[in-house]
């Protein structure tokens, strides 16, 4: 025999028997965000490599360490590890900014990154996700977060922790990092290597560090100090503020976390995610924020913009199990060539149906029929005979004979 092959590490097979959670959290998503007014984008999974460098930010470790890349003609492409650049790409592309504001979108599918696969991470994964464009206001970052919180609730999700931060503006963050890298400087030589780097490229995203002796580092009174100093200016402050208000109004509970930085260099005042406490270490089911400067800076015109994207496994791994739904009716007879026209009269009906196409005995047929369907629909030979069919209620037992065309009064 020869060797099995066996899927990528970090990447799954979707089994039959889980496709019906997927496609319930898809259906629920379509329904939410419809609601809202969004609209389905689909966009390509290869893009141009140039497209995430500059769209991610060249500091970030997606860009550095975890993009599938490759040479094509001379074009280095990539497999999408996120897709907001994507979605900006298109909105430019297609001149949406012509639509009257705001242009909202949703997307959901495979994303790609060469991160360590662990619970919760994997290499190939899924997101749902959208993205609002052309308003500047905080009504719509509360809406966005409003719509991800209503579409958890859709799911049956309740049990999650939304945390907010204001990262600033470019000018009023220039200072946080400032003075950030000054007070972090005596302790630079205990830094990890990746926030060495950070401390170099990208400061804010120290704070983002897992490594327990930089956390402690940033426990020490003088950089708590700096951390929760009121850093942002008076508009981004005001802006802040009024997302508060509408989220308290909304009734939405969130907790303000100073370290939340996120892992993308598009963001610019408000970041959000959303956690569940019961997913271990990759705890985030979603993640956004406000990104006010990347349309211009992939070549549109300067555009506001917000948005989120969940991660589909993290999703689904807290759904209750349901049940795989069974089939309406199972056809049990000797006769293959009469159940299949029955079968096919039962599906033009309406019902899922199945029989059996292998000849098995009849009571091997009954049995099957209790196992995947709700009801036995009997075709022996008397019953073809006197054109009529018994069907037997698979879970009380009791057992009806009726003419063909009353079926549907019994089903
Ligand atoms: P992100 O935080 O990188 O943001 O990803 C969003 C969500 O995708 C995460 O909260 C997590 O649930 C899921 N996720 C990320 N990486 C993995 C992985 N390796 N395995 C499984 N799930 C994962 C973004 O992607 C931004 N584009 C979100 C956004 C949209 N911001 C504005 N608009």
């Amino acid at each position: 025999m020869s060797e099995i092959i066996k899927v990528l590490k970090g990447t799954k097979d979707i089994l039959p028997q889980d496709v019906d959670m997927w496609q319930f959290t898809e259906k629920k998503a379509w329904e939410v965000f419809s609601k809202y007014g969004f609209k389905e984008i689909r966009t390509p999974i290869i893009e141009v490599t140039e497209l995430f460098a500059r769209g991610v930010g060249d500091t970030t470790d997606i860009v550095n360490k975890e993009m599938y890349s490759f040479e094509k003609s001379d074009r280095s492409i990539t497999l999408r590890p996120e897709n907001t650049a994507g979605v900006v790409r298109s909105y430019i592309e297609n001149g949406m900014s012509r639509l009257s504001a705001p242009v909202k979108l949703w997307y959901k599918g495979a994303m790609f990154r060469y991160e360590r696969p662990q619970a919760g991470r994997q290499r190939q994964f899924h997101q749902v996700g959208v993205e609002m464009f052309g308003i500047k206001q905080p009504a719509a970052d509360a809406e966005v977060i409003l719509m991800a919180v209503n579409f958890l609730k859709s799911l049956g999700l309740c049990d999650l922790e939304v945390e907010i931060n204001s990262l600033g503006c470019p000018k009023c963050r220039e200072e946080f990092k400032t003075k950030l890298k000054s007070v972090l400087k005596p302790y630079y030589n205990d830094l990890c290597e990746d926030c060495q780097n950070r401390y170099e490229k990208n400061p804010l995203r120290l704070l983002d560090c897992k490594v327990e002796d930089c956390k402690k580092i940033f426990e020490k009174p003088e950089v708590q100090a700096v951390i929760n100093s009121d850093f942002i200016c008076e508009e981004c402050a005001q802006h802040y503020n009024e997302l508060k208000t509408y989220l308290d109004r909304a009734n939405i509970k969130y907790v303000e976390n100073k370290l939340l930085v996120r892992g993308l260099d598009y963001y610019n005042r408000t970041v959000f995610e959303i956690k569940s406490n019961n997913l271990g270490s990759q705890n985030a089911v979603c993640g956004g924020g406000r990104y006010d400067n990347l349309v211009e800076q992939l070549g549109g015109e300067s555009t506001p913009a917000v948005g989120f994207a969940m991660g589909m496994e993290r999703l689904i791994s807290l759904l209750d199990k349901k049940e795989a739904a069974k089939l309406d009716c199972f056809i049990v007879s000797n006769n293959t060539q009469e159940a299949f026209i029955l079968a096919e009269e039962l599906r033009n009906m309406g019902y899922t149906t199945e029989m059996d196409l292998s000849n098995k005995k009849f009571t091997k047929q009954l049995e099957k029929a209790s196992k995947v369907a709700n009801y036995a629909v009997i075709l022996g030979e008397d019953e073809i005979n006197a054109g009529v069919v018994s069907v037997k209620n698979l879970s009380t037992g009791e057992q009806k004979t009726v003419k063909r065309e009353y079926i549907m009064e019994i089903l």
